[in-house]
Formats: C-alpha cells, sequence, structure tokens
C-alpha cells in the first residue's frame, strides 16, 4: 500500500514536466512598459550548456550524466537527446547577434562542467576554456553581459560513477571546478549563479529518478540536498574570493503553493509542499538550518551533517535568482514522507503545453513570500511558457506566449512596487531548445529553431521583446 502510494508520488512529480496538450487561450492586454520597472532594471534570456551547445563529444569534452541518460532513447520522452541539440557550440557568433537585435543586453548561460573538465577534476580541457573565453569576449564586443551558471545540471558522467551528487567528496569536486572558473573567467564575468534549481535536479534525478542520474532513493534524496547546499555556499564563497566586483547569485525553483480548500488538513498540505518546492534549499544559506518541522523524515539528513557544517551551508548572496513556472494547489494525501500531493487547476485553467497552469498571480505571491527573508535582491532568472507554436509561412504567431510575458511582467512589478527589491527578469528562453526528458517537443523559446536544419526563426513574442525592450 505504502509502496502504491509513493509511486503515485512519483508519478505526480513527473507529472509537474509532462507535457499536456491542452492549451486553452484567454486574452488579457495589460500595458506595461520598460521604463515602469527603473532604468536601471536587467533584462535577458536564460539558457544552460546541456540544453543548447550539442558537440557533446567535441574538442575534448568528456561525458556528462545526461549525455549517458539520453544515450538510452527510452528515458526521453521523443526519444531524442542533446548531442547537437540546437549547435549553439558552432552557431553562438550568429546566435549572440540576433539576440542583440532583439535588444536584449543581459545573456544567462551555463559553463559545461565535463567540457572544462572531462574527468571532473584534474586536467583542464584548453579547448574547453577556449570556447567559453570566446563565447563571453564575443558578448562583451556586443555590449552583452554575461550571467554564468556554474551548474545547470550536467555533471560529469565520471563523478557520476563515484557516487555523484551523494558522495560529500562533491564539495571538493565542485570547489576545483568553481576555483578553475573564476580564475579563467572571472576577469570578464561579474554576474555568478552558483547552483541551478537544486530542488529540481536532486528530486528528479535522485527520488523520482525521472532525470539524470536516474537514481531513486530517499537516502540518496537526503544526501544530495545536504551536499548541494554545501556546494552553494561553498562556491559562493570561492567566486568572492577570486572575482573582484562579483555580484553572486545562486537560483531557486519555486512555486506559491494554496490548499485546495480551507481545511485545515490541506492547510498542512500545502506548507509540507512549500518546505519542499520553496524553502528546502535557501533557508540553510541565510542560517535558518533545514526546515523540517512539518516534514520529519527532512531529520534524516542531520546523519549527513557533520560537525561545523551548519556554520558552512551560510553564505550571504548579493542576489536571489527566482525561477517560476507554475502554482501549486495541494491536498492531504497518504503519500509516505510528505503526506502531501498536488491537485489538478480546474477545467477552465489556462495551460502551457508542459500541462502547467498559468497563473501570473503565482509569481507575485512567490516574489512576496521570498522578500520576506533577509535577501539582499531577487532577481527572476527563469520565467517562461511553452505552447504549441506553428510555423506558418515562415512566421509563428504565439500570442499565447506575448500574453503569457505581459501578464507575469505586470504582477512583477506588482510585487516591485510593493517593495520587494526585484531588480531584473530573464525569460526563458531564447531560441526552442532541447527540454530534458521532454526532448525537443515543448518549445519555450522567443525564437523558432527548424530542429532538422538548425534554421533560427524569430517568433511573434520575440518581436515583442524587441518592441518591449526598444
Ligand atoms: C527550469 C530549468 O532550469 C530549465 O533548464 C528548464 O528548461 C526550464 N525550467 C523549463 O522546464
Amino acid at each position: 500500500m505504502v509502496r502504491l502510494e509513493f509511486l503515485k508520488y512519483m508519478a505526480t512529480l513527473a507529472a509537474m514536466w509532462r507535457v499536456n496538450p491542452i492549451s486553452g487561450s484567454s486574452f488579457v492586454d495589460p500595458e506595461i512598459t520598460k521604463a515602469d520597472f527603473g532604468k536601471d532594471f536587467i533584462w535577458g534570456v536564460a539558457t544552460s550548456a546541456y540544453q543548447i551547445e550539442g558537440a557533446w563529444n567535441a574538442d575534448g569534452k568528456g561525458e556528462s550524466v545526461w549525455d549517458k541518460f539520453t544515450s538510452k532513447p527510452c528515458n526521453v520522452k521523443d526519444k531524442t537527446n542533446g548531442n547537437e541539440a540546437i549547435d549553439f557550440y558552432n552557431r553562438y557568433t550568429n546566435d549572440l547577434k540576433l539576440l542583440k537585435s532583439l535588444n536584449f543586453k543581459n545573456f544567462r548561460f551555463s559553463f559545461s562542467w565535463p567540457r572544462l573538465l572531462p574527468e571532473g577534476t584534474g586536467k583542464v580541457n584548453e579547448k574547453g576554456v577556449d570556447f567559453y573565453n570566446r563565447l563571453i569576449d564575443e558578448c562583451l564586443n556586443l555590449g552583452i553581459e554575461p550571467w554564468v551558471t556554474l551548474y545547470h545540471w550536467d555533471l560529469p558522467q565520471k563523478l557520476d560513477d563515484r557516487g555523484g551528487w551523494t558522495n560529500r567528496d562533491i564539495v571538493n569536486w565542485f570547489s576545483e571546478y568553481t576555483e578553475l572558473c573564476t580564475k579563467r573567467f572571472g576577469d570578464r564575468v561579474k554576474h555568478w549563479m552558483v547552483l541551478n534549481e537544486p530542488a529540481g535536479f536532486t528530486t528528479l534525478g535522485y527520488l523520482s529518478g525521472m532525470h539524470a542520474p536516474n537514481q531513486s532513493s530517499i537516502n540518496k534524496f537526503l544526501a544530495s540536498i545536504h551536499h548541494a547546499c554545501l556546494c552553494q555556499a561553498e562556491g559562493g564563497r570561492i567566486i568572492r574570493n577570486n572575482v573582484e566586483n562579483s555580484h553572486i547569485g545562486t537560483t531557486f525553483s519555486c512555486s506559491f503553493t494554496e490548499p485546495y480548500k480551507n481545511f485545515a488538513r490541506h492547510q498542512l498540505a500545502s506548507r509540507r509542499l512549500d518546505v519542499m518546492l520553496n524553502r528546502l534549499f535557501i533557508e540553510p544559506s541565510l542560517g535558518m538550518g533545514y526546515p523540517h518541522e512539518e516534514l520529519p523524515f527532512l531529520r534524516k539528513i542531520e546523519k549527513y551533517i557533520q560537525p561545523g557544517d551548519h556554520e558552512k551551508l551560510k553564505f550571504e548572496f548579493d542576489y536571489i535568482g527566482i525561477q517560476n513556472y507554475f502554482r501549486v494547489i495541494s491536498k492531504s494525501s497518504l503519500i509516505p514522507f510528505i503526506w502531501a500531493n498536488r491537485v489538478k487547476p480546474g477545467n477552465e485553467a489556462e495551460m502551457t503545453e508542459m500541462g502547467w497552469e498559468v497563473n501570473p498571480e503565482g509569481i507575485y505571491h512567490i516574489i512576496k513570500q521570498f522578500a520576506k527573508y533577509p535577501i539582499k535582491e531577487i532577481v527572476v532568472t527563469e520565467n517562461g511558457a511553452a505552447f504549441p507554436d506553428q510555423l506558418i509561412e515562415g512566421k509563428v504567431h504565439d500570442v499565447q506566449r506575448i500574453n503569457f510575458y505581459k501578464r507575469y511582467l505586470q504582477q512583477i512589478l506588482k510585487a516591485k512596487n510593493e517593495g520587494a527589491n526585484v531588480q531584473g527578469y530573464f525569460a526563458w528562453t531564447f531560441i526552442d531548445n532541447f527540454e530534458w526528458a521532454e526532448g525537443f517537443r515543448p518549445r519555450f523559446g522567443l525564437v523558432y529553431n527548424d530542429h532538422k536544419t538548425q534554421e533560427r526563426i524569430v517568433k511573434d513574442s520575440g518581436l515583442w521583446w524587441q518592441e518591449f525592450l526598444k
């Protein structure tokens, strides 16, 4: 029984990332302008190495956990992989020009750890270093500010062979990698993000097994949480030490949680999911420890904690990156450990192609929630939507996506005007790319990619941004 419920929970977790063909549309047109956000507000697009670069084994790159995971076609819905992805490795020059033409002045990308350190530690792949040097220099030549993520899920396979995030040695491996990146690129890169969505890669990678490295164990999950939190803080310290005038952040996936009905048990369920989705990774960094009062199973993290760790978990980030895609409606359930589950929104809800509810108010609430923490600054480091785009006579009229952006921006502005210190916004994503276990089908881009020819076609939403940022 318990096992069955646990499996059901896994299925629900998986459903958060599942493609769902429903897509309603409600046209709203709240007028906002760039000026409403202030002249120093940061506007950018976000990407990640595995999802765009391709060149998976070119120029000395080592294998990543995603290379291995996708080599089994059944792991990805459409049986594709990121071996070529959108060939950004070879096309970055033109892509950056295209980005500039859309009037974006900030570009978020990640370093591929196995491209720089094919074995995870030890010998540096100078050709990988050259690639990122060229990419950074090209950004700066074009007046585009690079915002880099150190870890966006593509762990070197060699490190996974040694336990990956479940092995405490990862703190040393990650430190070595961070030292390398900061020393080689820190003269030109000032904006850093340590981890991308630790809740994402620990839950999907070590609990549900839906993502690389395809593990499904509570103990591995708990160990990976603690080691990710240690790396999060240690990475911050290394950047601060090595990079002059650095602006250091880390990013969290977050979803405002609400009870399905106002009964005490659903309210409790909502608080439990709030811990899992929103609080687990930020609170240790603020010196608040792991939030286990509502979820006793999290106390088991204790067994991975060593003397002195509570201090090591703390780091004062310059900004916190918030990544929001949906809200969560919560209900009490018999699912072991969590005792909570998600409820699907009603039929009237507008859904994206991922099966995620379009709920602009959710980003307002989650920003307000995060703004209560003692943090300096918030940057929305990802927000966007996949819709079933149609390329018709060389155009993509993605009006739903334009509405999505307008409505979300309006809610961010509302939170900002009410005092939340939001300083920037990055749209996910620039060009359609490889959406992890979903493959190429979900299209999140402002630019359409013909995945056969690698031709880039600006969607109407890209043109909308061009105009908005003018
Ligand atoms: C969050 C992840 O950081 C990114 O890699 C992913 O593509 C988007 N969410 C959309 O699912």
